[in-house]
């Protein structure tokens, strides 16, 4: 197994430490009286470490699709024992996951999206445009579509929209024209063959800004092979669904298309439904969630970035799950609040 290069640090740790502790200091329902903390994401296990020793009340669900890096998490995560708890599944797949532990609801809940450093750094997995590796770029090796396969078979419309939606790449046309152009001569099935091809399909002056020509094409395989996006969309409402009342979810993103799913799940719970003339909440369409991160996105400070680059494209938003007064019924806050409703 390859050790991850360096020292891996957590995005915004110190702020999801913060956003959290109000939800997993308190008493839980899981047995012995414990809260229930899920990682959606938990990669090297860098931020459900933290959690474990900054809650020893606290256990841990954590989630990876990725079996490397579970295996990772598994060593570091040891010693907190049968506090832990590592499943291999996509994090859409939580509501399903909890009652095989005997669980139903959860107290915290963070997603850190997107690819880890192991996998970015293990040359065989063909994320990285820097390292030449057949062209793979699964999260999952055990199932699904590969970025060869995508490269090699789909056609020029849907690469180009691939290539300009999910990496705002500029030169998405060209870039698909010239992979067809060389797939007709053989498939292509190496990183570092890819890499070649873009840069060469972008205009010369073009090739010195915004950081290496083939990221942004590297970044638009990975989000279509792993169906991150469409994947992200089912999972954060599945999530709210199986929070306890005062419970918290915090997500990491560091793509727009990403940030804007999260920003739009949770403003959906965190306005009224009810008619707009009404001064009063009727029962169940009132506000369910309340909003920690209002006026937008939070992002990492210069001097996080400095220390850790990864940080510089992070938007973090954070929700709770509003706990009702005892008796009244589930979404009705009674008198509604002048901002409850959406613009
Ligand atoms: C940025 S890393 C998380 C790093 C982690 N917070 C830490 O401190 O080590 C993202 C992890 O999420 C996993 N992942 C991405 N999409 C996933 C999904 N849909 N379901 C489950 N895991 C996913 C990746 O395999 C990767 O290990």
């Amino acid at each position: 197994m390859v050790e991850p290069r360096g020292v891996h640090v957590p995005v915004l740790l110190d702020r999801c430490l913060e956003l959290l502790a109000p939800a997993l200091d308190r008493p839980g329902r899981a047995p012995g009286g414990r809260t229930v903390y899920v990682d959606g994401t938990t990669g090297l296990g860098g931020h459900a470490e933290a959690v474990l020793l900054a809650h020893p009340e606290t256990i841990l669900v954590g989630l990876d699709r990725d079996t490397e890096a579970l295996a990772h998490s598994a060593r570091r995560l040891e010693r907190f024992g049968d506090r832990v708890h590592l499943v291999h599944a996509v994090y859409d797949e939580l509501p399903q996951v909890l009652p095989k532990l005997g669980l139903e609801q959860v107290d915290g809940i963070l997603f850190d999206l997107g690819v880890s450093s192991l996998q970015l750094d293990e040359a065989d997995r063909g994320f990285a445009y820097a390292q030449d590796a057949p062209l793979d770029m699964r999260m999952d090796q055990t199932t699904g579509i590969t970025a060869q396969e995508i490269v090699n078979s789909y056609s020029h419309p849907d690469l180009t929209r691939i290539l300009r939606v999910y990496g705002e790449e500029k030169f998405a046309s060209r870039i698909a024209a010239a992979i067809i152009r060389e797939r007709a001569k053989a498939p292509i099935t190496s990183s570092a063959l890819l890499a070649e091809l873009v840069r060469d399909s972008i205009p010369a002056p073009a090739r010195r800004t915004g950081g290496h020509p083939a990221k942004r094409t590297f970044q638009a395989l990975r989000i279509e092979v792993n169906g991150e996006l469409s994947t992200w969309e089912r999972a954060l409402p599945a999530a709210i669904d199986v929070l306890a009342p005062g419970g918290r979810v915090v997500v990491l993103s560091y793509h727009s298309l990403e940030d804007r799913i999260t920003k739009q799940a949770f403003a959906a719970r965190a306005r009224s439904t009810g008619p707009v003339d009404l001064p009063v909440e009727l029962p169940g369409t009132g506000p369910t969630l309340r909003l920690l991160t209002r006026g937008g996105a939070e992002m990492a400070s210069d001097v996080e970035v400095a220390r850790n680059p990864r940080a510089a494209s992070v938007r973090l938003r954070a929700a709770q799950l509003i706990e009702q007064e005892p008796g009244s019924r589930p979404g009705t806050t009674g008198q509604r609040a002048p901002h409850d409703r959406g613009p």
